[in-house]
């Protein structure tokens, strides 16, 4: 799967433009494998233009809560208008809105309760890699998130180390393949039903490198920030993983 997470951008008469190119330009046959986070704003502009194509669309944040929470969208409400699936933890989130492992457990649980597909972002800082505390980092993060939730068979984990997001960097895709198979064995003995997710890998994924990280077995697609934010520049990348799965 391939996931553009739009962030705060976007406005109405871009977001036309980019659909428009994508529309006449994305491979039928691979757009059930995409997914869209639009900002909350505009998942419903995209909803509708984007309406008789299977694309995915999500949204960037749940609260774990409904009600009186001033500002917040609950996971009812984004299954309400039409929603997929949620990201939950993205690094940025757990920086600039402190957003700890507990609180993301319940994010989880309120995206169950929606039906709501979760995909649990998680990654290591540039200080935690440079210790070598990468792999502790991810399991923490991973079991505080979802000790005793029955995950199902479609939840997904984005593996984005912070260093990567936005700075060009990225490890080798050899190694995230190592690092993802290890996301994949730390979920797996946390399910009761045996579940293996699919992992993504996101961090500075452009046209250049994306067929290194898409050959890797364990890299299942890619969460994809500044380079699908210009229709083109993610169509590339969307051609290479479609080639790539297709082989
Ligand atoms: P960039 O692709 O801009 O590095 O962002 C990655 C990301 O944070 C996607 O969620």
């Amino acid at each position: 799967m391939i996931i553009a997470n739009w962030k705060a951008n976007g406005d109405i008469l871009s977001n036309l433009k980019w659909c428009k190119f994508f529309i006449e330009n994305c491979p039928k046959e691979i757009i059930s494998n995409i997914g869209i986070t639009p900002s909350s704003l505009h998942i419903g502009q995209i909803k509708d233009l984007l309406e008789s194509f299977e694309v995915k669309i999500g949204i960037q944040d749940i609260d774990s809560d409904g009600g009186p929470r001033t500002g917040s969208i609950s996971g009812e409400m984004a299954a309400d208008i039409g929603c997929d699936f949620t990201l939950i933890g993205h690094s940025e989130r757990r920086t600039l809105f402190k957003e700890r492992n507990e609180l993301l457990k319940q994010k989880i649980e309120s995206a169950y309760q929606a039906n709501l597909q979760p995909i649990l972002c998680i990654g290591e800082t540039l200080e935690e890699n440079k210790q070598g505390k990468t792999m502790d980092i991810l399991k923490s993060q991973i079991e505080e998130a979802i000790s005793n939730i029955t995950i199902k068979e479609d939840f997904i984990v984005a593996y984005e180390p912070v260093w990567a997001i936005g700075t060009g960097i990225t490890p080798k895709a050899k190694d995230i393949n190592v690092i993802h198979e290890f996301i994949k064995d730390v979920v797996q003995s946390q399910s009761s039903d045996n579940e293996v997710p699919l992992v993504l890998y996101g961090g500075s994924i452009n046209e250049s490198n994306s067929e290194d990280f898409f050959t890797q077995i364990n890299i299942d697609g890619g969460l994809i920030g500044g380079a699908s934010l210009d229709a083109e520049e993610f169509l590339k990348i969307v051609n290479i993983y479609s080639r790539l799965i297709t082989q």
